[in-house]
């Protein structure tokens, strides 16, 4: 039987490193037959994430945010466009730093997912390890969840919890949760691109008792 491949598209703002981790992941780690990266879109230019699509014969494709005219909704009509004309099957905010519309949801609807550097509910929003850090927290972690209307605020996918060390900076706390993102996020697309992930209300379950000892180990 020939599997078809989902389509993912990237969109991200910056290094990219976890649109590194999710195409390598397609080419030759746990997407491998499974799923590839059909685009990049990114909104920054000069960002890295698009050298990084370079590499791995991903179309990178830039949609300037600075100066760009319309409305949240025109500009997400833009990234819409270019996922469409590629048959995108499923979209993964990486390191994206805006705000997406009801349009692009409805578009989408249960098929965006984003990871945020924190264990979610806490420290949502941009500065989510200086946060965890003057909190006062002993452990902190990452988080891929379902994109929904509010600001990292979907159903959660799944988690990996880091312990933070009284040493800590955003710096070093940030790193030590990375190595996990580019784990858990490839991890969340492999049981999207099998089918097995069911939402019911905010609860998600992964079908068939998946094993967690990525959650866990
Ligand atoms: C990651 O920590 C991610 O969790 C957050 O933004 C950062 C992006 O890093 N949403 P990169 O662009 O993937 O290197």
């Amino acid at each position: 039987m020939v599997t078809v491949k989902k389509k993912i598209g990237i969109v991200a703002s910056g290094s990219g490193s976890n649109a590194e981790a999710i195409m390598e992941a397609c080419r030759s780690g746990i997407l491998r037959g499974l799923a590839e990266v059909g685009v990049l879109l990114c909104n920054k230019r000069g960002a890295l994430c698009l050298e990084r699509a370079k590499k791995f014969n991903v179309p990178g494709i830039l949609v300037e945010s600075d100066g760009f005219k319309g409305t949240r909704e025109d500009f997400d009509r833009s990234l819409v466009k270019e996922m469409k004309v590629r048959n995108v099957d499923i979209v993964c905010f990486a390191g994206y730093m805006r705000l997406v519309s009801p349009y692009f949801l409805q578009q989408y609807a249960g098929r965006v997912m984003n990871i945020h550097p924190a264990l979610l509910p806490s420290f949502q929003g941009m500065h989510a390890h200086k946060d965890a850090l003057a909190y006062g927290v002993k452990v902190s972690g990452c988080t891929v969840h379902f994109v929904d209307e509010k600001t990292d605020h979907g159903p959660i996918i799944i988690q990996k919890a880091v312990p933070v060390y009284d040493d800590d900076t955003e710096e070093t706390l940030g790193s030590r949760v990375l190595k996990y993102e580019y784990k858990i996020y490839p991890q969340a697309i492999k049981w999207f691109a099998e089918g097995k992930l069911e939402i019911k209300d905010r609860i998600v379950k992964i079908k068939n008792g998946e094993d967690k000892t990525l959650v866990l180990e």
